[in-house]
């Protein structure tokens, strides 16, 4: 890609990078005979649904910064919108969040059934692993793949993150448990996304280590802002309810150090954040953009 000049050069290089991750999930959720048709519509249902496809972004973003190619690193991108999806959808089961609306639209346990979104949280991890596992190439970077994404998504991180969310906030709760909870449930994913596109283009120790640093903060005013938007957002245009986490007795940063400590804070993690990028240079601008605008955003 050339240089780019402007922000809103870099916003149509995004929403048609966008547009090419929307086929290329759609193409990956084609399936055979044996797979139930009521399965196969809940799976695309609940991945197709207009996401923001932040997580695949990062991977082909962190791809190109290395040197590599949106097309060699996008069934890593299309694998961490499904576990992201699968996530989702359990998320939003009764048993841990509760939830009628995702996306702008019923939850999946809502349009199908409740055991129809858990197999669908079960059935889009394992094409996660299978995508990566078969469509990645090299061999070696393709078994590592598997590896990163199956640490960040399993029980010590994205689960972990989750099951610890679930316990809810207890007295002596302190900003390190917070951080502790953000880092595995959302940051552990955001993390692995940029670090399958730097796989994917053979970057080298000092740029995977760049995007770690930019990675960890990104993933913190990622949950940071989520929980403001639960806080003041408007369900409309969040696409989900909101108000939520109060009434259910979460850990957040709004409960913790309330609004205006969290926007402070955002603002910190958000000039870090495009600061380590600087062994880039121009072609990490549309990650600091990305990052820039987590700070006013308002889905
Ligand atoms: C929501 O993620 C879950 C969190 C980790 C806070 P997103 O806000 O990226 O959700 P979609 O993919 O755009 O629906
Ligand atoms: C957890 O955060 C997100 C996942 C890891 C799936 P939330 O529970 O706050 O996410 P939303 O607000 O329901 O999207
Ligand atoms: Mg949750
Ligand atoms: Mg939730
Ligand atoms: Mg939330």
């Amino acid at each position: 890609m050339p240089q780019l000049a402007t922000d809103s050069e870099i916003l149509t290089d995004l929403a048609e990078l966008r547009a090419v991750v929307e086929v290329a999930l759609a193409e990956r959720l084609v399936f055979d005979a044996g797979c139930p048709s009521r399965l196969a519509e809940a799976m695309r249902y609940a991945v197709l649904a207009p996401g923001k496809r932040l997580r695949p972004l990062l991977v082909l973003l962190a791809a190109r910064a290395c040197g590599g190619s949106v097309e060699r690193a996008m069934p890593a991108a299309c694998a961490v919108e499904f576990i992201h999806a699968y996530s989702l959808v359990h998320d939003d089961l009764p048993a841990m969040d509760d939830d009628d609306l995702r996306r702008g639209m019923p939850t999946c346990h809502k349009k199908f059934d409740e055991a129809t979104a858990i197999l669908v949280g079960d059935a889009l991890q394992s094409r996660a692993f299978e995508v990566i596992a078969s469509e990645l190439t090299p061999a070696s970077v393709a078994a590592r793949g598997c590896a990163a994404l199956g640490k960040a998504t399993g029980a010590t991180m994205l689960v972990g993150g989750q099951a610890d969310d679930l316990a809810g906030a207890t007295a002596g709760d302190d900003l390190a448990r917070l951080q502790a909870i953000h880092h595995r449930k959302t940051a552990a994913m955001i993390l692995v996304s940029l670090e399958l596109g730097a796989l994917t283009a053979e970057a080298t120790a000092e740029q995977h280590k760049a995007l770690a640093a930019y990675g960890e903060r990104f993933g913190q005013v990622f949950q940071i802002t989520d929980d403001l938007l639960d806080a003041r957002g408007d369900a409309t245009q969040v696409g989900k309810r909101v108000g939520k986490d109060a009434d259910r007795g979460k850990l957040t940063y709004t409960t913790l150090v309330g609004i205006e400590e969290s926007r402070r804070l955002v603002e910190g993690l958000v000039a870090e954040a495009q600061a380590v990028l600087d062994v880039f240079g121009d072609v990490a601008e549309p990650l600091r953009m990305l990052a820039r605008r987590l700070v006013d955003r308002d889905k």
